[in-house]
């Protein structure tokens, strides 16, 4: 245990799955060095908040919780104060100069400095900012802790970063270039979680259909798929995000005949116009990605095929969101995750002509929830009926009902779950469709 640092952690997680898992990781390193998790920041001897910055909504939210934290320190002195992840990355010193009860800032890839720094603030009170991109990429092979939120689905990092540099979005400044870990890491990892009762596990990176190309002799994501489908008794395999760009046929192939591998597949389409998408600088018409979700549905029966939108994009007319709107009601996504676009700072699409009002994007999001959350419901209803394999997450003590997911990632309650549990791979009947989730019984 360190002579300095003892007592307490509490982390405060904003933003995607990356984070979530970058907090999982910093978790560990604070037990490692004896510190325990707190149930509140309230007398917390470390306070992490993990932060996001992929829309202004998101950062404002950060800037609140660093606000409330303010007081808490001033009753505990003692507290060191810590922000990580995306905002901590975007604003650096900034930010030890805006906010004076902060400690440290600790850039996405120095999370494996974050036990030294710690104890040098201990040690000296001095107020620092990591968030050099260096060589040194100890983060990124940083072994993730046993267990996450759940105890049978885990994350595992494959790549961090991005090169895409699509023109609204901050994530290739705030994550650096793409950087594969190395597939004997990766595997090594998949191993160690299904030894310990881990039966699904998503693979993350901001595009996986890139694995590999900065590796030397790196395997594609498709044999990566392939090695990780060997690994007993591994039940499932995720993973996220696509890039319909990159998205090819050995990967449909891949999923089409590897076991383990899940039937559902997230493509992130931002807009129905190929104006827009060129200026978003995505790299593929609407045609080019319909033919590709064509192909992959023609290959995977039963695949589900969700989404990311954007609405709102500078210069994006009313013929450019009919465009989306006719897109959504063509390919009939099973999902899809809408955003109005925000304004990021340093993204090319900044300085674009016609920014639209706060109106009128608020106008178009709701169009869009509007035309999805009818056909998601209609797929849901479809279901009715139905048999599905769901691996059981979780049960409620609330109201004692089962959950889980289906291969293709529809959340069911279980409404009798007598004698299931966490881990468990179930045959259930699909009993209702609802508007966000299924209803079902253990066959
Ligand atoms: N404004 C709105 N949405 C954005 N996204 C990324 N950047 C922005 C932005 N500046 C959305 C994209 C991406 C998802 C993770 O967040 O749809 O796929
Ligand atoms: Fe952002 Fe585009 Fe990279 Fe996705 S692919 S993280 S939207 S730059």
């Amino acid at each position: 245990m360190s002579q300095e640092i003892s007592g307490t952690y509490y982390i405060e997680t904003y933003g995607c799955q990356m984070n979530e898992h970058d907090s999982e990781k910093m978790a560990l390193l604070l037990e490692e060095l004896g510190l325990a998790p707190a149930q509140s920041p309230d007398h917390a001897r470390v306070v992490i908040v993990n932060t996001c910055s992929i829309r202004e909504k998101a950062e404002h939210k950060v800037y609140s919780a660093l606000g409330k934290l303010k007081s808490l320190k001033r009753r505990n002195p003692e507290m060191i104060t810590v922000v990580a992840g995306c905002v901590a990355q975007q604003e650096k010193q900034k930010l030890l100069k805006r906010i004076d009860h902060l400690d440290l800032v600790l850039g996405t890839h120095s999370i494996a400095e974050l036990p030294r720094a710690l104890e040098r603030v201990a040690q000296t009170r001095e107020r620092s900012a990591l968030t050099e991109f260096s060589q040194n990429t100890e983060s990124l092979h940083l072994p993730a802790p046993n267990k996450g939120k759940s105890p049978v689905c885990s994350y595992v990092t494959i790549m961090q970063g991005c090169s895409n540099f699509c023109t609204y979005c901050v994530v290739p400044y705030t994550r650096g270039p793409e950087q594969s870990r190395p597939a004997h890491e990766i595997l090594e990892e998949v191993r160690g979680l299904a030894g310990t009762g881990v039966r699904e596990i998503t693979l993350l990176g901001q595009n996986v259909n890139a694995y590999g190309n900065d590796l030397p002799d790196g395997m594609s994501f498709a044999q990566l798929l392939e090695q990780l489908d060997k690994v007993e008794p591994l039940d499932r395999i995720r993973f996220t995000t696509s890039h319909p760009r990159d998205f090819n046929d050995d990967l449909i192939a891949a999923i089409r005949d590897l076991e383990r591998v899940c039937e559902h597949v997230h493509l992130p389409l931002q807009s129905g116009s190929d104006r827009v998408l060129s200026a978003m600088r995505r790299g593929y018409s609407l045609a080019q990605y319909i033919e590709k979700t064509d192909r992959l549905r023609e290959e995977v029966s039963g695949v589900a095929i969700t989404a990311d939108m954007i609405v709102g994009f500078p210069g994006e007319t009313e013929a450019d969101f009919n465009a989306t709107v006719e897109a959504l009601t063509k390919i009939r996504f099973d999902q899809i995750f809408s955003f109005k676009y925000s304004p990021r700072p340093g993204t090319a699409a900044l300085r674009l002509p016609d920014h639209l009002t706060e109106d009128v994007k608020s106008l178009r999001l709701s169009r869009i929830h509007e035309v999805q959350d009818q056909i998601t419901e209609e797929y849901h209803k479809a279901a009715e009926g139905t048999e599905e394999e769901v691996l059981i997450e979780g049960v409620r003590q609330r109201d004692n009902q089962g959950f889980g997911r289906t291969r293709t990632n529809k959340i069911v309650n279980l409404n009798r779950p007598d004698g299931i549990g966490p881990g468990d791979l179930v045959k259930v009947r699909i009993t209702r469709g609802l508007k966000h989730s299924l209803i079902g019984e253990v066959i």
